[in-house]
């Protein structure tokens, strides 16, 4: 194979062949990216345009990528954690497709951050991120180049949480539109996409029956309440514990059992975190657990379970399967945990399917549009997603099932606008 004469960092070129396959394979469910890609070629909307982005380097993200190229933009690619990367996909990226890519899966915290900072030695003018680390890295270490950037995307709400944070605290320098709060984003690759995938890591790395089982699901949004629902189909009896009152409510209302993490801890076979928060399963929980206990995150960081803890009250820990460790706690119980505590559907099974990325990074993609093509830049905070993006990404995704709606008449709209008629 000839090299490439871009830059990049993958694990194997060779792997390329399956990664252009695979990479088909997604593209079959993306219709709606298809459309954009299409449309994208045509128009160069992004033309000359220099993005980085640090996103979960998957098949899907390849026919994103795909996408943003046709229109002109010039991308370079590296991973949201470093655990999630397809390294067939990344060597089929470099080797078919000219993109710089910087990733390998599983590579340790300073390959990863350095991989970060080879995506922004291309000088990006706009940033997509999916946790923030890029944002972040570039405000904190690459300041000297914030003043080229115009605009920025985010795609999870763990990010979207770091970036207000950051916009409250006068540090953020460049406005970013958080694609997670799209409804054609949450409601469906949060709810579905995470649901579905939670549960094919878990059952991957285990092969575990869910049927008569206590799973345990923390946190009671778009991600957990897809989870339990697939769980429950599964026949699994699902616990929620949540701190927000009304998703609580809703859980308990949707059939589920309530109560706190301590009361659950003694109950629970499955285990599983979505809550983007930290400690969500500490010592005192893993000291009540039952032997055999089998304990999986689903949200953005590997920081909902208290692995270090873990570890500290365990005598030994070994590798019994793929992705799953035995940690043997000092009165002989066994807890595993799957996937080194990171986001379960990415490190043991494929991540989201392409059906429901395609609506997200459809999203993703006129987003980068929009903050391209505005004469006048959006002012520095974190957007909400234009409502006609929002609408444009239902309405095709629609189209490409073949399913089509009623139309409001004009007595309808007209009724809807008005307070005149009552009883
Ligand atoms: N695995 C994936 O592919 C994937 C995809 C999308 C989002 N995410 C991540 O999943 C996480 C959740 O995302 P979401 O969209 O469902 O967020 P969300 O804000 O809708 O829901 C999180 C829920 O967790 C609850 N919570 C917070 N702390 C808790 C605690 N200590 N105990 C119990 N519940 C607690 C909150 O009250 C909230 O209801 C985020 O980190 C997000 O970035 C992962």
């Amino acid at each position: 194979m000839v090299k490439p004469a871009i830059e990049y960092d993958v694990k194997d070129l060779k792997l390329a062949e399956e990664g252009v396959k695979r990479i088909e394979w997604a593209a079959r469910e993306m219709p709606v990216i298809r459309l954009i890609r299409e449309r994208f070629g045509r128009e160069k909307p992004l033309k000359g345009l220099r993005l980085a982005a640090c996103l979960h380097v998957t098949t899907e993200t390849a026919n994103l990528v795909l996408a943003l190229k046709a229109g002109g933009a010039e991308v370079a690619l590296c991973a949201s954690n470093p655990l999630s990367t397809q390294d067939d996909v990344a060597a089929a990226l470099v080797a078919v497709h000219d993109i710089p890519v910087f990733c390998i899966r599983g590579e340790d915290d300073p390959t990863y951050y350095k991989h970060i900072h080879a995506v922004l030695d291309q000088k990006p003018q706009i940033t997509l991120d999916d946790g923030a680390d890029l944002v972040a890295t570039l405000h904190k270490d690459r300041r000297e180049l914030l003043p080229g950037v115009i605009g920025g995307t985010e795609e999870t709400t763990t990010g979207v949480v770091r970036l207000k944070a950051m916009a409250k605290a006068g540090a953020l320098v460049y406005p970013i539109i958080a694609v997670n709060e799209a409804d054609t984003k949450h409601q469906f690759d949060n709810r579905y996409g995470t649901g579905q995938s939670t549960v094919d890591g878990i059952i991957r790395a285990t092969n575990i029956l869910w049927a008569g089982k206590n799973v345990v699901v923390a946190g009671y949004g778009w991600c957990g309440k897809g989870f339990a629902m697939r769980a429950k189909g599964l026949g699994a009896k699902v616990i929620v514990t949540e701190v927000q009152p009304l998703r609580a409510l809703e859980a308990a209302m949707d059939g589920h059992q309530v109560m706190p993490m301590a009361e659950a801890a003694p109950l629970g076979d499955i285990f599983c975190t979505l809550t983007g928060d930290i400690n969500v399963l500490d010592r005192h929980h893993f000291e009540t657990m039952k032997d055999g206990a089998i304990l999986a995150n689903s949200g953005h960081f590997n920081v909902e379970i208290n692995i270090k803890g873990l570890g500290e009250m365990s005598e030994s820990k070994r590798r019994v399967r793929e992705n799953v460790e035995e940690y043997r706690l000092m009165d002989g119980r066994r807890i595993f945990l799957l996937g080194e505590g990171r986001l379960i559907n990415l490190a043991a099974a494929e991540g989201h399917p392409a059906s429901v990325m395609d609506m997200s990074f459809a999203n993703q993609a006129l987003c980068v549009e929009y903050l391209a093509s505005r004469d006048v830049p959006l002012p520095v905070d974190v957007h909400v997603v234009p409502p006609e993006i929002d609408e444009e990404v239902a309405r095709l995704k629609l189209a490409s099932m073949g399913t089509t709606i009623d139309e409001l008449t004009e007595e309808q709209r007209k009724y809807l606008s008005s307070w005149e008629e009552g009883t």
